[in-house]
């Protein structure tokens, strides 16, 4: 028999390779001592190593994505947070809230807490104004805060953050002025309510890496209209939430995949002749009106 020059691939050795590799780093992480980090750094090694071999990526897409995160951390700084963004428009932000917000009977949806939450928010009364002179539509929003039982939760804690008609926080005003932001104290029955803006949809920041991610992809970097919520009660589980608008038109493709359908609120359009609550004015341009009524859970430590 003559030995033959001809060159052939030998799938089988490859895959013995490929699949040994894998098992050798997996390994490597053999000693760690705490048992979750073992956990997280096996199942993180393991599912990228699936992810390479599935997709045969070649040596210049790893330098190309090597490349476009070093491009997330150099856009990164103490006012921009550009590797939570790109969390955000891949959905592991969203699924991380999913998994860490089980479904419990009629307790209302958390979703993505977003970046522009800021601490020590001004108190507004109940009934009171958190736009603080931001421009857009006025909206009168209420509701009631209960426990999956029905009963009231008095003196929850009410965080309320939005963008104005532009599209921009606070945070992004030059002045750095606090507007469309406060936090309010439900009544004796869990009741709340309050003036704010009507909620505009806006683009996340697009000017960096991500931006381009989402160009490259055809992706819209809109977020469905929406105003946040955060509301703290004793014993119960902390809820970050949104409302967002019926008939918007960025709810089927919000960029960070936060709407879930049991938080779309109905904004009524009220005619301007309309009477307003809370003793303000009669309104030039009209106002909407919603209601969102909010269903804590028991926290965690509580349930027996
Ligand atoms: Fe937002």
């Amino acid at each position: 028999m003559t030995e033959s020059n001809q060159e052939y691939s030998d799938g089988h050795e490859q895959q013995r390779r490929e699949s040994q590799l894998t098992q050798t780093a997996l390994s490597s992480f053999n000693n760690a001592q705490n048992s979750r980090l073992k956990l997280l750094m096996t199942r993180l090694t393991r599912h990228l190593h699936e992810f390479v071999r599935e997709v045969r990526l070649t040596e210049k897409e790893w330098r190309v994505a090597i490349e476009f995160l070093t491009e997330v951390g150099h856009a990164t700084d103490s006012d921009r947070q550009e590797f939570i963004l790109l969390s955000d428009v891949l959905g592991v932000s969203m699924q991380t809230v999913m998994v860490n917000n089980e479904a419990h009977s009629s307790a209302t949806e958390a979703t993505v807490f977003g970046p522009f939450y800021v601490e020590n928010s001004p108190l507004v009364e109940l009934g009171g104004d958190i736009s603080g002179g931001a421009p857009g539509r006025p909206c009168w929003i209420e509701g009631r805060i209960t426990s999956t039982d029905g009963s009231p939760v008095p003196g929850a804690r009410i965080e309320v953050w939005e963008a104005d008609e532009n599209g921009l926080y606070d945070v992004q005003y030059p002045d750095r002025r606090v507007a469309g932001r406060a936090h309010l104290l439900a009544d004796d029955e869990g009741r709340y309510s309050f003036w704010g803006l009507t909620p505009t949809p806006y683009p996340i920041p697009c000017d960096g890496p991500v931006g381009q991610l989402l160009e490259a992809t055809r992706r819209s970097p809109m977020r469905a209209s929406h105003l946040h919520f955060m509301v703290t009660a004793p014993g119960k589980r902390t809820l970050a939430t949104h409302i967002f608008v019926q008939g918007d038109k960025y709810l089927e493709t919000d960029s960070v995949f936060g709407v879930r359908k049991s938080l779309i609120v109905d904004f009524i359009e009220m005619p301007n002749n309309s009477i307003p609550p809370g003793g303000r004015e009669t309104i030039a341009s009209g106002w909407t009106s919603a209601r969102f009524d909010i269903v804590l859970s028991t926290s965690a430590s509580q349930v027996t």
